[in-house]
């Protein structure tokens, strides 16, 4: 699929590539023929079960706002800012007001944070941001309120980035992924009363795949298929938003 677009030449950083959705979409670009920079938590890539020997690799809290300005010092070019780590807190942690101020900063502070640091590269390259959404930006979150008020932000902070950087040549999409099989959402893909209703809301019925969101990645990336794309968020979900 990825043969479909050519990045080659083109810097592209995805923070949380090391896993799930966000590796899924570092392999796109990099297969693109990109030179991509991933971030994970952990000290290096041997602290992780996959090979990301093709990717350089920071080490960075998102929470940590000295952490995040020096992952955006380390950049001196780029054409594709995937935002994309992100993290959420189950069972009666998701309710603790502590946690909820943690939510908000990993997944929606320090997207706007490292954006907007690192635009002055967009622009000068004409490059573009993807932010990670959720079906959480368009419902109710009751197991994580502060996860469902980050992802909804994100939806609408994507339309006003989109606005705002739209005369300097920047583009500014996100996708909403349905229900997918990562770490993320492995402790609730076994329990059954909250998996079943999930896929019986799911008009495919399935978990879908972190390598189903690459298309869409690599098509909002493309200027020249999706140059005239901004401020959107594109549901890849299998139908879930459809009911
Ligand atoms: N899976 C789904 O069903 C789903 C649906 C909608 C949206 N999303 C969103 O998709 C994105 C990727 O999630 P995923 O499902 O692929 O989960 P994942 O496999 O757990 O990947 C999450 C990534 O974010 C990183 N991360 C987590 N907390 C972080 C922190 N405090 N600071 C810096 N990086 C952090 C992780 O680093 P480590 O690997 O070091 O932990 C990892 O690289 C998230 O924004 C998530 O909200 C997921």
């Amino acid at each position: 699929m990825s043969a479909q677009f050519d990045f080659t030449g083109q810097t592209v950083l995805v923070t949380g590539g090391s896993s799930g959705i966000g590796l899924a979409i570092a392999q796109g670009f990099r297969d693109a023929g990109a030179a991509v920079t991933i971030t994970g938590t952990q000290a290096s890539i041997a602290d992780y079960p996959d090979d990301l020997t093709t990717f350089t690799y920071h080490q960075v809290d998102m929470q940590d706002v000295p952490g995040v300005e020096a992952l955006a010092n380390g950049i001196s070019k780029l054409d594709v800012l995937v935002n994309n780590a992100g993290t959420t807190f189950r069972g009666e942690a998701a309710y603790d007001p502590e946690n909820f101020e943690a939510t908000i900063d990993i997944n929606l502070n320090s997207v706007y944070r490292l954006s907007h640091r690192l635009v002055p590269l967009l622009k000068a390259s004409g490059g573009s941001i993807i932010n990670i959404a959720s079906m959480t930006s368009y419902f109710g979150s009751p197991r994580g309120p502060g996860y469902g008020a980050s992802k909804s932000a994100i939806l609408q902070m994507t339309m006003s980035l989109g606005a705002l950087w739209a005369r300097d040549g920047v583009r500014v999409n996100a996708i909403a992924p349905g229900w997918i099989a990562t770490k993320l959402t492995a402790p609730i893909q076994g329990m059954a009363e909250i998996a079943d209703p999930i896929l019986q809301r799911t008009p495919m019925g399935r978990w879908g795949e972190p390598d189903e969101m690459i298309g869409t990645a690599l098509f909002l990336a493309s200027s020249d298929v999706a140059g005239f794309i901004t401020g959107v968020t594109i549901p890849v979900d299998g139908g879930y938003c459809t009911l």
